[in-house]
């Protein structure tokens, strides 16, 4: 979401300025090219120089510091733009955005962006109280300008108020929400994604048992693919990984439970993607209490439902159905099989016999197999970016889309 975009990034004097720039760093971390500019006052916090070594560019302050002819900074900054970020974002600032001053860089070259705005205000509990300082936000929010919650806690001056500058996790997460939605143009906009990941837990006792290797960071990685994409999306999973609060998680352990969720899902869903390794078998029965150490044990197994095949033989022609086939050997012949024997669209096959993919790795090396298409070697790389693959994949085969 934020790879390749120019981001201004526009600081303001609070104590909270320590902390924008490891907020900083994080947009530079997910890919965006960062610029920066500093209010006089945020200068007297942080130096300049902490923000020019670690973005690579000269940090601006001064209108009037205009080194080119040509180029009137301020205004270039704005024009340049994918999007603004005001982090922090302290009372004075705030309430100058909201009536259109521009006495210093940082306000002109806000006024005269026309990207999009996020604010990051934090400040004193009874400054941001303040009925100023709340109608000033909301004639920012009346003109699109995002004005985020700061968080309540302990602030600076020693007492607990609303004020905090927020995590910088939590403020990556709101931006990248916030941009999401000016872009109402992502190719799955207006989709709804179902996506699961982990391996599923099947029970032996209340301490014990049954899993295999999968971590959930493939599915997990493809669901955030898919909300990146524009989908509205739900992830049905038994890995411990977290989601970002605007995908619908459902936490599940055993296939049963798994299937159960999907099921209750897939009747609205346009894409299904079952990246979850389910248990083939589960115990024939589950022991409440600890079971006892004996000399020998046998366990009974049964048969857990497919899902995947089950969805395959219920969906409707505009759904799509994308299967997972990890195989240690013949994974060409066996995926094609699986393409066939659970009707879905697209199988995505690994080979899980090596080291350095697949499961519980951060890498994967993929074959897509489709039934129109010649199959698809998506070379070794991260499972972020093959999962953005599989979208665009999606995407482009989708009925209707
Ligand atoms: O047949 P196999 O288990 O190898 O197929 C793998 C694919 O089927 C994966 O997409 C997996 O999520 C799905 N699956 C399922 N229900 C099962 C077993 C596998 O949906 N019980």
């Amino acid at each position: 979401m934020l790879k390749g975009k120019k981001i201004a990034f526009f600081v303001t004097g609070g104590i909270a300025v320590y902390k924008a720039v490891d907020l900083m760093r994080e947009l530079i971390k997910k890919g965006a090219e960062v610029k920066v500019a500093m209010t006089p006052s945020a200068a007297q916090f942080v130096s300049p120089l902490t923000f020019q070594v670690l973005s690579k560019h000269k940090v601006h302050i001064d209108t009037f510091d205009e080194e080119t002819p040509e180029v009137v900074n301020h205004i270039h900054l704005a024009d340049w733009a994918d999007a603004s970020m005001v982090a922090p974002l302290t009372a004075n600032t705030l309430a100058k955005l909201a009536h259109g001053l521009a006495d210093n860089f940082v306000t002109s070259a806000l006024l005269a962006t026309t990207s999009p705005i996020f604010t990051v205000p934090a400040m004193n509990g009874n400054m941001y109280d303040n009925e100023a300082t709340q109608l000033n936000s909301q004639l920012l929010r009346g003109r699109g300008i995002y004005v985020m919650e700061p968080d309540t806690g302990f602030l600076a001056e020693g007492y607990s108020g609303k004020g905090r500058f927020p995590e910088k996790e939590r403020i990556v997460e709101e931006f990248e929400y916030f941009l999401r939605k000016q872009n109402t143009t992502l190719p799955l906009t207006g989709k709804k994604v179902l996506v699961t990941a982990g391996g599923t837990k099947e029970r032996i006792d209340p301490v014990r048992y049954l899993t295999n290797n999968s971590s959930g960071k493939m599915g997990h990685a493809v669901a955030e693919a898919a909300w990146q994409l524009g989908a509205d999306v739900t992830l049905v999973t038994a890995s411990s990984l977290s989601t970002r609060s605007q995908i619908k998680r459902v936490s599940v352990e055993s296939a049963l439970e798994m299937h159960s969720a999907v099921d209750r899902y897939f009747n609205e869903t346009d894409v299904l993607v079952m990246s979850a390794a389910v248990s083939d078998y589960t115990p024939e029965s589950t022991s409440d209490q600890k079971m006892k150490k004996q000399d020998q044990l046998t366990l009974s197994l049964k048969k857990n439902p497919d899902i995947l095949k089950e969805m395959g033989s219920k969906k409707r022609a505009n759904q799509y159905l994308v299967g997972f086939a990890a195989e240690t050997e013949k994974l060409e012949e066996y995926a094609q099989q699986k393409l066939l024997n659970k009707q879905a669209d697209m199988i995505v096959a690994n080979d899980v016999g090596k080291k350095d993919r697949g499961f519980d790795s951060d890498d994967n090396e993929v074959i897509f197999f489709t039934h129109d298409h010649e199959p698809k070697v998506i070379q070794l790389k991260k499972k972020e970016s093959i999962a953005m693959d599989i979208m665009h994949w999606v995407a482009d085969h989708l009925e209707g889309n």
